[in-house]
């Protein structure tokens, strides 16, 4: 199977023309661009070969919008190009009190609009110092917690270990591909679906490969490296020939 490359570029970068650019190198099939969602529409323009998603959307969606500053509903995304949404990044849960019954929500609500949520789950450090086995009880427990009651098709899970985002510390691939390989047991199991998993934390030109290798990883959710030309280049080349 191809593996899937998902560039999470959070709040980056700072210019439409940036992401523009950004948008023109990715622009292969098999990449998924989650820009702001601002710039999304302009770099759809350019890359038509990509798929996009948004970093978020709100836990409502009332037919005609609402009153939620700030915001924006899954029909939006969904009208704007979008086919893939981001739920319960550790960013969101950390910073905006997201917790399993909202992710357990939003990705409902996303799966209604007949989007994808990319369901992101990771223990933090403290869990795994205690081991990989604790880490995979931890993820059993926000996978319980946000999917038992799941009513869409489509699904996508991105392990992303919360010490491994943002702080240039990988996993190694060998563990992140048991943690893969367990997660899909548990949504056969538990949901009775074939999920694809993605490993996300500090993954790079340097790294991806070794990740690539593993059969049990279907892809990469990735942060702050997707969103520097170079970088981007090199990882969708790796990933994707
Ligand atoms: P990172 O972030 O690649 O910057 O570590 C990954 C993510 O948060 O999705």
């Amino acid at each position: 199977m191809k593996k899937l490359f998902v560039a999470n570029f959070k709040m980056r970068p700072t210019s439409p023309k940036d992401a523009v650019a950004l948008a023109k190198i990715g622009n292969r099939a098999g990449v998924v661009f989650v820009p702001p969602s601002l710039f999304l529409s302009e770099m759809r323009r350019v890359a038509k070969k990509a798929e996009f998603g948004v970093q978020n959307v709100w836990t409502e969606n009332p037919k005609k919008g609402g009153a939620f500053t700030g915001e924006i509903s899954v029909a939006m995304a969904k009208a704007s190009g979008a086919k893939y949404v981001i739920v319960g990044h550790s960013e969101r849960r950390a910073l905006f009190n997201e917790t399993d019954s909202v992710v357990a929500v939003k990705s409902n609500l996303v799966a209604d609009a007949a989007l994808t949520p990319i369901v992101c789950v990771g223990e933090q450090r403290e869990v795994r110092m205690k081991g990989l086995e604790s880490a995979k009880a931890f993820v059993r427990s926000q996978l319980e917690a946000a999917l038992l009651g799941y009513r869409g098709k489509k699904l996508i899970v991105a392990y992303e270990p919360v010490w491994a985002i943002g702080t240039g510390e990988n996993d190694q691939p060998e563990s992140a591909a048991e943690m893969a390989q367990f997660i899909k047991a548990w949504a056969k199991d538990a949901l009775h679906k074939n999920v694809p998993v993605l490993y996300g934390g500090s993954v790079n030109s340097k790294n991806i490969g070794a990740f690539a290798r593993e059969k049990h990883i279907d892809g990469f959710l990735v942060g702050g490296a997707s969103a520097d030309p170079k970088e981007l280049q090199t990882m969708v080349k790796v990933v994707l020939s």
